[in-house]
């Protein structure tokens, strides 16, 4: 079975066949967001309602999507977002997403809620020659949290993306009604030997505490990983100027735009409206991703053209990697990279440098485009 084979042209595609494969409470946690879906609806189509004006004219005949991130070349600026258990998807689970992006040279996200223990994540991303950075969540435990940390570095991440947007989960009422995306009775063999604390010993409806997530980060901890980290850190979940602005001053390697897939607060902005305040808050200093509803091309022409290094996809991976394993997830980057490469032809922006905020419709007063 081969996506290609199966006429499988566009990443929408894969929802349903996923859908129809997985049990009605996995389904529900991968596809559902929190609260109404307000925001989860918004991530679409916030990208959708951004126009575009093409530049005419352009010899567009050599296409390339490189982009430079935290020194290195990247072929194109499609990465595999961190996402939870991806043995609830695929019998081999981040294993074969691993084998999908190295086919796809796509680089790799590890979830600290991973399926699959770090070893082997790391030996089979060494095996390939696939780089690959680790996700993490902040354990209450701090020490659990430093070897855990230095475990992921000893593995080769080489880059530590810190989740800031998640002192807790939010109010997902599917997966309340599963108790899915609840730690109970779930195994999570990253976090397999962290201390959990019994606070959170509430009858299941008043509970709004997760035993793997700290809610008491905060700054002090990110100072203090950034001293111990010797890989760069990057910060995901940011959506405010103000935050942005004191992320870069603190040191951190890179910021993500993100609203949890609008898995956490409902009704915060979508990325694709969020990005420009961050990126013009950032002014530069460091790399800015973003990711939520990215899933055609042209959504990542937009994201560039306001100035996002790069972006990463979440749910559509998991969508492939469920309907044709490894395969499946090289098609899902494979179909966004042709369509970005199609977007840029058409928008006469044949390399990253030419796609600038002025191919972003409406036109400005002096006939240019802003
Ligand atoms: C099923 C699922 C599990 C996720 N697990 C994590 C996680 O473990 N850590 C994290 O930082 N983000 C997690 N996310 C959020 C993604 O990293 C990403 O921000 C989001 O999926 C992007 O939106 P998209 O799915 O619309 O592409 C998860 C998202 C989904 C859909």
């Amino acid at each position: 079975m081969n996506p290609a084979d199966d006429l499988i042209v566009a990443v929408h595609q894969l929802e349903e066949p996923a859908s129809r494969l997985l049990p009605e409470s996995v389904w529900d946690y991968v596809s559902g967001g929190a609260g109404d879906e307000t925001t989860l609806t918004d991530n679409r189509q916030a990208w959708a309602r951004q126009k575009l004006a093409p530049r005419t004219l352009v010899d567009v005949s050599d296409l390339d999507t490189s982009v430079s991130v935290l020194g290195r070349r990247w072929p194109h600026p499609i990465a595999i977002a961190p996402t939870a258990r991806h043995t609830a998807y695929h019998d081999r689970g981040e294993v074969a997403t691993v084998a999908g992006a190295h086919a796809c040279e796509a680089r790799y996200v590890q979830s600290s809620l991973g399926g699959t223990p770090l070893d082997v994540v790391g030996h089979t991303c060494r095996e390939l020659g696939q780089d690959w950075w680790f996700q993490l969540y902040v354990q209450r435990d701090r020490g659990f949290t430093r070897d855990l940390v230095a475990k992921a570095v000893a593995e080769g991440a080489s880059a530590l993306v810190l989740t800031v947007d998640t002192p807790t989960l939010g109010a997902r009422d599917r997966d309340k009604r599963s108790n899915l995306g609840s730690p109970d009775g779930v195994q999570y063999p990253i976090l397999a030997d962290a201390p959990l604390s019994t606070q959170d010993d509430v009858p299941a409806h008043r509970r709004v505490f997760n035993p793997l997530l700290a809610p008491d980060i905060t700054w002090t901890d990110l100072e203090w990983l950034i001293d111990l980290s010797p890989v760069p850190v990057l910060v995901k979940g940011v959506l405010r100027p103000d935050d942005a602005q004191r992320y870069v001053t603190t040191g951190v390697g890179g910021i993500v735009v993100s609203n949890h897939g609008a898995r956490n607060l409902d009704t915060v902005p979508a990325t694709a409206d969020a990005l420009g305040v961050v990126v013009d808050a950032v002014d530069g200093a460091v790399p800015v991703l973003v990711d939520g509803g990215i899933r055609r091309g042209t959504d990542i022409a937009k994201a560039l053209c306001r100035g996002a290094t790069a972006v990463l996809v979440g749910r559509p991976v998991i969508w492939g990697l469920t309907t044709y394993g490894s395969a499946g997830v090289s098609h899902v980057i494979d179909i966004l990279r042709t369509e970005l490469e199609m977007a840029m032809a058409l928008l006469g922006a044949p390399r990253r440098e030419d796609l600038t905020p002025d191919l972003l419709w409406p036109p400005g007063r002096d006939g240019s485009v802003t």
